[in-house]
């Protein structure tokens, strides 16, 4: 047993009596590339980071729920169905855990109520997916602890829906995904329309590079309504792209390639031209992240990093003039190769690939600096890359 799950189980036997009968852990990640592509059947390229949420959890027979959260010291008690929360209700840490049982009930499986305990060291609500972390770690231990014979993909949609159905954020499945499936060493090349995922390698440590998070500190408040009006954009953007292109099957963005964009900028109001622009070009980049990643060549993977920032910036509009910033500072010490926001944007971190040799610089010149001109605590951590939950 690791130092974190010693103390969880401990923990767990002090809250509620005897010993856990489950004990779960599912990693945080980080996203290298390919952003807001998921919900479009695109491709993504998430690394799991060794940050993690863990679960302890024993079932019940009375339907109760018990559950109680190491990070803000509080225990929730309830019973009965849990109910999906109502549009503009704020999500509570309980609620990713009810979710899951009622996520599993709603696709026919037998969960009772249940004693449960989190811990985590995720840092919450910052892009680094704590929120996708706790759902798959729920998931598994549901399904351990009651028996259910649920394959991991099809867990890490039960974790997602908890999002969709209970919470009410319509994204994609890279998070879960990368939570359950993900592999040390590795970044997880995902198909989200097959949803197909490939371990890729990505040798950056024999290279001396480093993944460097750096946490804007800047609360993402808005960051549930503007997400789900870029998933509506992308529908409109759709239905725009099946009216012009009539011969053509167009189920999502995913089926638009770049030679079709000066048509689309004819034809689309220029928002939404530039939304598709960025889900068309993104989608190129993640392919070729995974081709440069194949030769070793982490400067054009830099490369594209910084071309994902802009485009997520200039046509996506998820970016902040805090992520502008740190980006901007970033990319003016040498030694860094590349700059980005990552996961949804509108706050939250970014994501930056930073020779060892320039990690005091990094602190110094990007964080230090911006905590100067801000005011805001960023924080910058410098990643290992991590199992998922299935391993
Ligand atoms: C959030 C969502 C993901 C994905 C990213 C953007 O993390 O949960 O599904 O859409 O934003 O790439």
């Amino acid at each position: 047993m690791t130092a974190a799950e010693q103390q969880i189980s401990g923990g767990f036997r002090a809250q509620f009596g005897g010993p856990p009968q489950v004990l779960v852990r599912a990693p945080g990640r980080v996203n290298l590339i390919g952003e807001h592509t998921d919900y479009t059947e695109g491709f993504v390229l998430p690394v799991t980071i060794n940050r993690a949420v863990w679960v302890a959890l024993r079932p019940r027979t009375d339907g109760r729920f018990r559950l109680y959260s190491q990070n803000f010291g509080a225990t929730v008690e309830r019973a009965g169905n849990p109910e999906p929360l109502v549009a503009g209700q704020h999500p509570e840490w309980q609620d990713y855990v009810l979710g899951a049982a009622w996520a599993l009930r709603e696709h026919g499986h037998r969960v009772d109520g249940f004693d449960a305990m989190i811990a985590g060291d995720v840092p919450l609500g910052a892009g680094l997916s704590s929120s996708a972390a706790l759902c798959v770690a729920v998931c598994f231990a549901l399904a351990r602890a009651f028996a259910l014979p649920i394959d991991v993909r099809r867990l890490a949609f039960y974790a997602r829906r908890v999002e969709t159905g209970y919470i009410g954020v319509q994204c994609g499945i890279m998070d879960q995904m990368a939570a359950a499936m993900g592999l040390a060493g590795h970044a997880l090349l995902i198909d989200c329309r097959t949803t197909e995922a490939r371990p890729v390698w990505l040798g950056l440590e024999a290279r001396g590079i480093a993944i460097v998070v750096a946490d804007s500190a800047l609360p993402r408040t808005l960051a549930a309504s503007a997400y789900n009006q870029r998933v509506a954009e992308c529908i409109t953007a759709t239905d725009a792209a099946r009216r012009l292109f009539p011969a053509r099957a167009i189920a999502t963005l995913r089926d638009l390639q770049e030679d079709d964009l000066p048509a689309l900028a004819r034809a689309l109001p220029e928002t939404l031209f530039r939304r598709a622009r960025h889900i068309v070009t993104e989608n190129g980049r993640v392919q070729t992240a995974v081709a440069v990643l194949g030769h070793g060549d982490v400067t054009a993977l830099g490369g594209l990093l910084n071309s994902s920032h802009v485009s997520l910036r200039d046509d996506y509009a998820v970016s902040t003039p805090e992520l502008d910033r740190l980006v901007t500072l970033a990319r003016a010490v040498p030694g860094v190769l590349g700059a980005r926001l990552t996961g949804a944007g509108f706050g939250g971190c970014t994501v930056n690939l930073v020779e060892r040799t320039a990690l005091a610089a990094f602190q110094e010149r990007v964080i230090d600096r911006y905590r100067a001109e801000t005011g805001r605590p960023a924080t910058m951590l410098v990643c290992r890359s991590a199992n998922g939950a299935a391993y």
